[in-house]
């Protein structure tokens, strides 16, 4: 990591910021200048990462409106500014042992050349009206809640950054996974649609498709799923939250200055 302290007297404020990519990213824009507010449900996640990078905690769920808008313009208030929001909060689709087995099954019975042998995943007739709704509130409906809060102290500033944390899943979907899927592919569309909108005034909205990182959310997985999908990954390994990082970075700075609405994957070759 080459340092710059391009970011010294901005204001950042990152969602799910207590583990993994968001924390990295924490580390990352704070390391070249930033005060970071680092967003989690989690608090003592939070604190552990606010602790690492000296910046303050704002303990709330993404998919709550209200407290979305308080803390963001709290931390205007505070601290005079808000220059960079990264809409990183996210969970993964449960796993369920039984369709993992039948999955893994499958795609044997696939490699194999027995189709017929292949059982139906039912994974869309199985998923719950719940789960459908917390994955598409908490990826969908958080960064729109973030942005319009964000957006509300940049564009009259005629100046700011926000990066959306959408996945390779919104570009190359996969079965099984189809509500993360549609939540990442809908941020899509929205970080291009929100950044043609204030492109004009100064204000960037770029998203972000992280490949497979090395993060406590993969951690559920199936080891031999993750094997399956590490042999489609040309680069050979998942991605380093650190990676990312580089390009989050990139993208909440003055070096990205003619991105907008722009959409970058790093996934190791996998899209
Ligand atoms: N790890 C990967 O392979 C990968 C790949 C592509 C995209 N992503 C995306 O990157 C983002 C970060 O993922 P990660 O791998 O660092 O996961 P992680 O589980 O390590 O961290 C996610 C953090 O978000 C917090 N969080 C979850 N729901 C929240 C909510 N409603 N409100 C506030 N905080 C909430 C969690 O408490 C956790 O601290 C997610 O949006 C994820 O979908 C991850």
């Amino acid at each position: 990591m080459t340092t710059s302290g391009a970011l010294t007297g901005q204001v950042a404020f990152i969602t799910g910021a207590g583990s993994g990519l968001g924390a990295a990213f924490a580390r990352r824009l704070a390391a070249d200048g930033a005060t970071v507010v680092i967003n989690d449900m989690n608090p003592d996640a939070a604190a552990n990462t606010a602790a690492d990078v000296g910046g303050d905690t704002a303990i709330f769920d993404v998919t709550d409106s209200v407290a979305f808008d308080e803390a963001v313009d709290k931390a205007a208030e505070r601290h005079g500014r808000l220059d960079i929001l990264v809409n990183n909060a996210g969970i993964a689709p449960p796993t369920d042992p039984e369709k993992v087995q039948r999955s893994i099954a499958n795609q044997m019975a696939r490699m194999e050349g027995r189709v017929s042998d292949m059982v139906p995943p039912d994974s869309t007739v199985d998923l719950s009206d719940a789960d459908w709704d917390r994955m598409i509130r908490v990826h969908l409906y958080g960064a729109f809640y973030g942005t319009r809060a964000a957006l509300r102290h940049m564009t009259p500033a005629r100046s700011g950054s926000i990066v959306n944390i959408s996945s390779v899943l919104g570009l190359r979907p996969m079965a099984g996974a189809l509500h993360y899927a549609t939540a990442k592919a809908g941020i899509i569309a929205f970080t291009k649609s929100v950044g043609q909108e204030v492109a004009p005034f100064g204000v960037r909205v770029n998203a972000v498709c992280p490949g497979w990182v090395d993060t406590p959310l993969l951690a559920p997985m199936d080891p031999m799923i993750m094997a399956g999908i590490t042999m489609q990954i040309p680069r050979g390994r998942m991605a380093r939250a650190e990676e990312l990082a580089e390009l989050v970075r990139f993208l909440a700075g003055p070096e990205s200055s003619y991105c907008n609405g722009d959409v970058f994957a790093a996934s190791g070759g996998f899209v």
